[in-house]
């Protein structure tokens, strides 16, 4: 089947925190400006239609009537196993999958389940920002191994720095994102095994956020963490099928971690959580069948973010951007334009009526960025660079 990703599905009055959330919005200060002609492109949800089958399977459930508590079914482990093994050559054992409502809130658990308060935890800044809460909120310290970032706008990360951090006693863990969110780096082999050693001979647990290891470009290949070392008996990660598939709504989070030890903590503290009949209906429909799909939905992202550079070179030359490795989220250096952050961000938020992230929230490396998700209607992605390029016109 062939998916129009062109077609513009209208998504206000559908309770949408992108398109709906006007009041949370300004409450939580991205912006000051929302209207019905602001265009969103901030939190990472896709304004994209998903997979057939998976429409198909939530059809079903709704035909049948009655919503009741739920189990998880064979069929749905087997559809993770099946996926991790087709894509990325990870064999996953039944025992070692473990359900979460959430990414965020599963990344919560393990910061409870696995440290006290006044342990250092270790991220790499700029990053997802409930990294940093989920360190502070549980009152634990924060450890930045900041990335460094080269003149062209590629992220590495400073092992020197990392190790001095994760040999100081009180660090016991590490909280890896990878793909990166917002930098869109795919870390190496060699770079995940060398994060890994020093993290082993130092006792620090490694937490993985690997959420959206399936949405890279199509040039490009993904190695699990736990994959890419020989002994993952330190990692935990986090897998889940609402970036990929465009299902953030359906609260669907699969923890793996094989160390029994490690998994009967996490557990614990997890507490017991029920799936909802159409999540489960949902994993087994896009891990069984929902390839084909994503495969069109890459293509179309990487068709997007070419015409992003390409825009960006001829209308905004001074903005430093580059297609990244993965994620679909791209990363905007305003620095060149010589303005304050206040002032890019008046000519955006509240002039163009555009809404990204302030480079900022990703923390003080990201000051003068801009984070736009980009898996939109590629007409919707066309205007907003458009308004946004008019309100730099007279510092070009
Ligand atoms: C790296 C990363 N982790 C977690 C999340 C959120 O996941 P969840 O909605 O399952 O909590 C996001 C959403 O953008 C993300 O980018």
């Amino acid at each position: 089947m062939n998916y129009n990703f062109d077609e513009i599905v209208n998504r206000r009055g559908t309770f949408s925190l992108k398109w709906d959330g006007g009041s949370f919005i300004k409450q939580s200060g991205l912006t000051e400006r929302y209207d019905e002609e602001t265009i969103p492109l901030f939190t990472a949800d896709m304004d994209l239609p998903v997979p057939q089958p998976l429409i198909d399977a939530l059809h079903k459930t709704v035909d049948h009537r009655i919503f009741g508590y739920t189990i998880f079914p064979q069929e749905y482990f087997e559809a993770i196993q099946h996926w991790f093994k087709k894509r990325h050559d990870w064999d996953i054992k039944r025992e070692e999958i473990i359900y979460s409502p959430g990414t965020v809130y599963a990344l919560n658990v393990a910061v409870k389940a696995f440290t006290n308060p006044g342990d250092g935890i270790i991220i790499q800044r700029p990053v997802y920002p409930p990294f940093t809460s989920a360190i502070l909120t549980n009152k634990r310290e924060l450890l930045n191994n900041a990335l460094k970032v080269d003149d062209d706008g590629y992220y590495h990360i400073d092992f020197d720095d990392f190790e001095t951090k994760a040999k100081d006693e009180k660090t016991k863990m590490f909280i890896l994102c990878n793909p990166h969110n917002p930098t869109g780096r795919i870390y190496t082999v060699e770079e995940l095994r060398k994060l890994a050693d020093i993290c082993e001979r130092n006792g620090v647990i490694m937490v993985a956020d690997e959420i959206h290891g399936d949405l890279i470009r199509r040039n490009k290949t993904f190695i699990p963490l736990a994959k890419a070392v020989e002994k993952a008996d330190h990692i935990i990660t986090f897998t889940a099928i609402n970036k990929t598939f465009n299902v953030a709504g359906l609260h669907c989070t699969n923890v793996i971690i094989s160390n029994p030890e490690l998994r009967k903590t996490f557990t614990r503290v997890l507490g017991y959580h029920l799936p909802s009949p159409f999540t489960v209906a949902a994993l087994i429909a896009v891990y069984n069948e929902g390839e084909e799909w994503l495969e069109q939905l890459k293509e179309y992202i990487d068709g997007t973010m070419e015409w992003v550079v390409n825009f960006l070179a001829e209308r905004m030359p001074k903005v430093k951007v580059r297609i990244p490795e993965g994620t679909y989220v791209m990363w905007m250096d305003f620095s060149g334009y010589g303005i304050t952050p206040e002032e890019v961000h008046e000519r955006i938020y509240h002039r163009a009526n555009v809404l990204l992230e302030d480079g900022k929230l990703f923390g003080e490396e990201g000051l003068h960025y801009q984070r736009i998700c980009i898996p939109s209607p590629r007409p919707l992605i066309k205007e907003a660079f458009e308004r946004i390029a008019r309100e730099f016109e007279d510092v070009n």
